[in-house]
């Protein structure tokens, strides 16, 4: 594979495992091989934080825990969006591109507008066509994410194709979602079929990077389970054991068949206790280093600052062969 990795996240409530396990362990490993962009998506933040000081906050610990996870910014671009101009000014050129039709089937928007759906922001319906000129602004051909966002991927391909059939034939490559590893939709704690999620009112539904040992232990100890002795891989039947198999897996980089016959005969308060005891080895470095790097903000800024130039740097004239290409007159 030759090509460019784009990917986002945004600064909302800091970092959980479904984060880390999905996305950005898999951002740390590509920086190996290729060139990596990575964006704190603060204008996709503010379709639902609206609080000045949180906004802010969030962004530094969501740069922090990018940093602690491995993330290099001597090797990659990190970056926040709102920097980068091209990000909001690409975004208008493929409204004008998109039909409301695609949007109005990307379930997110459903899921997240609720029932009460005129009285969501306009952002958020527009929101998978700014997460296309994310992409777009650097011709971006692969984007690591979790399965939740693989619809919004196809969108942004469609697009894509549709800029390049109304105005320059394969102008825009087809960018291509990159979900890998074992743990690419990570559940709640309490509901094995509901999605581990920064916005789930309860803590004990998911564990944060800043979770200490303790809060990891009782909430991996509190976690929803079943009364059948024995772990096995059955996410129809058993969606809280294969919930957690999953995660202990993708802890521990072992295929999640190797480790069902592990525990295929163990009780689930010692599969738990084991579960906890890897987590807590696993995150706990990061945890350290993430708190470190939180007292130091300057340096998180200096490195946004220096990202964000070197992201313009290659946005800003793809957005002007945009603009060129649909005619506007440029001075
Ligand atoms: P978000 O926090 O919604 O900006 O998501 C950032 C990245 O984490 C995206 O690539 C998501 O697909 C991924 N992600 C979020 N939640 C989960 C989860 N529960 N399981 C796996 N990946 C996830
Ligand atoms: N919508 C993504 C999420 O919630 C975040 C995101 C915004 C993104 N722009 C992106 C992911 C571009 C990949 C590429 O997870």
């Amino acid at each position: 594979m030759t090509g460019r990795i784009f990917s986002g996240i945004q600064p909302t409530h800091g970092i959980q495992l479904g984060n880390y396990l999905g996305a950005i362990r898999n951002w740390v490993k590509l920086q190996q091989d290729y060139e990596c962009i990575y964006c704190l998506v603060d204008l996709h933040a503010l379709t639902t934080v609206h609080d000045k000081d949180a906004m802010t906050r969030n962004t530094r610990e969501v740069a922090a825990a990018l940093l602690a996870c491995g993330v290099d910014p001597k090797r990659s671009i990190l970056f926040a969006q709102s920097n980068v101009a091209a990000h909001a000014q690409l975004a208008w050129v493929l409204n004008c591109v998109a039909p409301i039709g695609w949007l109005n089937r990307m379930t997110q928007f459903k899921e997240k507008a609720g029932k009460n759906r005129e009285k969501a922001p306009v952002g958020l319906f527009v929101y998978p066509v700014l997460m296309a000129a994310d992409i777009l602004a650097y011709k971006a051909t692969h984007v690591p994410v979790g399965e939740d966002q693989k619809q919004h991927l196809e969108l942004a391909r469609d697009i894509a194709g549709s800029f390049n059939n109304r105005f320059a034939e394969g102008f825009f490559p087809l960018p291509e979602p990159l979900i890998l590893g074992e743990a690419t939709r990570v559940m709640s704690l309490r509901d094995g079929r509901a999605k581990m999620s920064k916005s789930d009112p309860s803590d004990m539904s998911r564990i944060n990077l800043t979770d200490d040992a303790e809060s990891i232990v009782a909430k991996i100890k509190k976690a929803k389970s079943d009364a059948i002795v024995g772990i096995t891989y059955d996410p129809e039947n058993r969606p809280e054991a294969s919930n957690l198999l999953t995660i202990y897996a993708a802890l521990a980089e072992r295929s999640r068949a190797d480790v069902a016959r592990q525990f295929a005969d163990t009780p689930f308060s010692t599969f738990k206790a084991e579960l906890a005891d890897l987590m807590v080895d696993k995150l706990a470095p990061i945890t350290a280093e993430m708190r470190r790097l939180m007292d130091d903000p300057g340096h998180i800024d200096a490195v946004l600052r220096e990202g964000a130039a070197r992201a313009d740097a290659i946005a800003a004239p793809v957005l002007e062969e945009v603009y060129a290409e649909v005619g506007f007159l440029r001075p």
